[in-house]
């Protein structure tokens, strides 16, 4: 393998993956370097461009760390994130649909029991909410959990405060017998993604807004059923047409009705899809 050129590189590289053991990792190499190689032709990249790519990367490993994801802002913006989720969570119709994860979600959040305020301090317009977890019959999922997360009035997530002694608007909570939940929260409202690093440099120089629409983040689980990811919208939020992730699904977009004494009610029922149950 030498004197290699411009024509004969790409094959000389996806062969020197012939000794992969793992067929899917061959698979995925094979593709990755076919694809790699076939955009840097496409547009002719120049040594320059090449380096600026190298600098970006770079910068997002470097912003990154136990608080914050660019690498998954980087896959959010560029749809990635969520062609990952539409090909991987095809459920039968009436099924609640799922959508991205975001870089936002703590492991091991605070359990609340419910009708528990999670907000525990967070800044915003109280809202209750509740609602059912029910499987495709209509059956109920009796003590399925629920992990919510949210940012504050300000668009923050308690995450993106510094020094915070306790987690703020996010919690995980259990559905009673019946599949009933409800807990106490604060608004959502629209925010921009952190887009002080090397993501929002990028947005900005093509043009685009960081903004996301108002969004409460649900992840649902429950033995026998799959896991749900996804997010309840607010109906008269802006940004609902130009998620800056691209994660808007209509069925997942949900009036939060004003109350008398200025507070908020959302109501939203969760159906989950049979762990066995193939898609439609
Ligand atoms: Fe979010």
């Amino acid at each position: 393998m030498r004197n290699l050129n411009q024509d004969n590189i790409t094959q000389a590289v996806i062969a020197s993956f012939a000794g992969t053991t793992d067929p899917r990792l061959k698979e995925i190499m094979t593709k990755l370097v076919q694809h790699l190689h076939a955009f840097a032709r496409e547009v002719r990249l120049t040594e320059e461009e090449w380096f600026k790519g190298i600098e970006f990367l770079t910068g997002c490993g470097r912003i990154t760390d136990d608080k914050r994801q660019e690498f998954i802002l980087l896959s959010d913006v560029l749809g990635l994130s969520m062609l990952t989720v539409a090909m991987n969570n095809d459920r039968p119709a009436g099924c609640t649909e799922a959508t991205v994860f975001g870089p936002f979600h703590v492991a091991g959040a605070p359990r609340y029991e419910l009708g528990a305020d999670i907000a525990n301090g967070a800044k915003g317009t109280p809202c209750l909410v509740r609602g059912t977890v029910r499987g495709i019959d209509g059956e109920p999922v009796p003590g399925a959990e629920l992990d919510v997360w949210q940012s504050d009035e300000d668009g923050l997530y308690d995450v993106q405060h510094e020094g915070l002694a306790e987690a703020q608007a996010r919690g995980v909570l259990t559905a009673d017998g019946e599949g009933r939940f409800h807990f106490r929260s604060i608004v959502a409202v629209p925010y921009a993604i952190p887009h002080d690093g090397p993501v929002g440099a990028m947005l900005d120089a093509t043009g685009r807004h960081p903004w996301r629409p108002a969004h409460l983040h649900f992840m649902v689980t429950a033995p026998g059923y799959e896991t749900l990811i996804t997010h309840v919208f607010r109906n008269e939020s802006d940004y609902l047409d130009s998620d800056a992730v691209f994660g808007v699904r209509q069925s997942l977009v949900c009036d939060w009705v004003r109350q008398p004494d200025g507070s908020y009610l959302l109501d939203y029922d969760f159906v989950l899809k049979p762990s066995s149950a193939s898609a439609a």
